[in-house]
């Protein structure tokens, strides 16, 4: 079948996410037939380089052989399993590994990333209410926040397109300032604007703590935000003042944990531990749905105990998906083998030598980098600029989907010399090429 069968059955028979479905009348899906690396492969052959490692999931490539061969031989085992009075081998492996690399304990999972954020919320409530502080219900987030569309999720989340429309249905949180640096006074440095920021919580939590129960953060990078990035100070700073006012931390590192931003998590590079960490996203190398929850070991202690009610009341069917954990016990196994970061490091350095062009075009403002993930701002954007770019870049063979007029390059990490050049190619060709 060609490209034109698949995509009218696809705009025949489904809802795409984020997608008005009538703009497909102009833009239509893109068809894919299979995947190789970095690379999408449609219907007819044509590739495709996929810039945002399919939504920021994918770090080793589409189809690889390890974890192809770690699911190929858990098929034959165990599918999945009821984790509500069963265990097994892939799920206690993955949460010990996992306990290990972020120094929290006890995992709970979940499938998607918005599944996670509504776990670490409930959780925070939950551990307030059974240590006898029943108040301390709210929660308090970023400016420009993201963490997930499901309700509880969309209530901490502070993106208008997204968030307006459900406003009846949310919950009231409190949003601070964002610590982006591109918000920073002419001539405040990203650090000195970070702590502005954190003034800014303070006044908050100075307010409000006793009503709070937890502050939960995209670390280092606000993705949805269109790659906003900021200092590491003010995830100390927030580390600080969360302590002082008995408030959790909640590290969503859904998409910038497993290597992302250059350290396997995001808040090894402030030197924090929160009290919850979100994971998905990167967690299967984007082969399945998967997340997990791991928690300091004093939140789980006041859930431990005779009665059911004060246990976490919380469950999905596929919790502990036996395939899933397979896939990202092949991931961790793919970093353990292969100095994955440090390789990454040398590529980043590469792909920013590239971009020297891109960072100084003057249509392009604030360029910025961190770890896998570089993005700028096109000054000039007109209205639908992220739609164009995409069509344009598609007809260059790169998938992109610019936020706004924040351009961004997400790769898998497996990008080689010539692919990094051509995302490079096509961005200057792009900027050149005016509307
Ligand atoms: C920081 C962050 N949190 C949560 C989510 C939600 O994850 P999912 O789309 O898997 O529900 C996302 C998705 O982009 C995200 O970037």
């Amino acid at each position: 079948m060609s490209n034109r069968d698949w995509i009218a059955r696809s705009r025949a028979s489904l809802w795409h996410p984020c997608t008005q479905m009538k703009h497909l009348e102009a833009m239509p899906p893109l068809p894919i037939a299979r995947g190789e690396g970095p690379w999408l492969i449609d219907y007819e052959g044509r590739r495709y380089l996929d810039a945002i490692s399919s939504w920021w999931v994918n770090l080793f490539g589409h189809c690889h052989p390890r974890i192809n061969a770690a699911l190929r031989d858990q098929l034959d085992r165990i599918e999945h399993v009821i984790l509500a009075g069963c265990t097994h081998a892939p799920v206690v492996e993955l949460s010990e590994r996992l306990a290990r690399l972020t120094g929290l304990g006890h995992a709970f999972y979940g499938s998607d990333g918005a599944s996670a954020t509504e776990i670490a919320l409930k959780m925070s409530f939950h551990y307030w209410r059974n240590s006898g502080r029943a108040q301390k219900t709210g929660f308090v987030s970023l400016k420009h926040g993201y963490h997930g569309e499901t309700l509880g999720a969309l209530s901490v989340t502070d993106v208008a397109l997204f968030k307006d429309t459900y406003a009846p249905l949310l919950r009231h949180t409190h949003q601070v300032m964002s610590p982006d640096w591109r918000l920073a006074e002419p001539g405040e440095s990203a650090e000195a604007y970070a702590l502005r920021a954190a003034a800014d919580l303070e006044r908050h939590l100075e307010q409000h703590a006793d009503a709070t129960a937890a502050l939960i953060v995209e670390p280092l990078v606000q993705g949805a935000a269109g790659m906003a990035m900021y200092h590491p100070v003010y995830l100390q700073q927030a580390r600080a003042l969360c302590d002082r006012f008995d408030v959790h931390l909640i590290a969503d590192e859904i998409a910038v944990g497993f290597g992302r931003t250059g350290t396997l998590f995001a808040c090894e590079q402030a030197g924090v531990r929160p009290d919850l960490i979100c994971l998905s996203k990167g967690i299967t190398g984007g082969y399945l749905p998967l997340s997990a929850v791991l928690c300091s070991d004093a939140i789980y202690a006041a859930f431990y105990d005779d009665h059911a009610a004060r246990g976490f009341l919380h469950s999905h069917s596929y919790t502990g998906n036996a395939l899933a954990c397979r896939a990202a016990l092949a991931v961790l196994d793919l970093f353990e083998g292969g100095k994955v970061l440090e390789a990454n490091r040398d590529k980043a350095a590469r792909l920013t030598a590239m971009l020297a062009e891109v960072a100084a075009h003057p249509r392009v403002e604030h360029f910025r980098h961190l770890g896998m993930i570089w993005a700028f701002d096109v000054k000039d954007a007109e209205p639908g600029f992220s739609r164009a770019w995409h069509e344009r870049a598609l007809a260059e063979g790169v998938f992109m989907r610019p936020i706004g007029n924040s351009v961004y390059v997400m790769p898998p990490y497996v990008i080689g010399e010539g692919e990094m050049h051509l995302i490079a190619r096509v961005c200057r060709k792009l900027l050149d090429a005016r509307d």
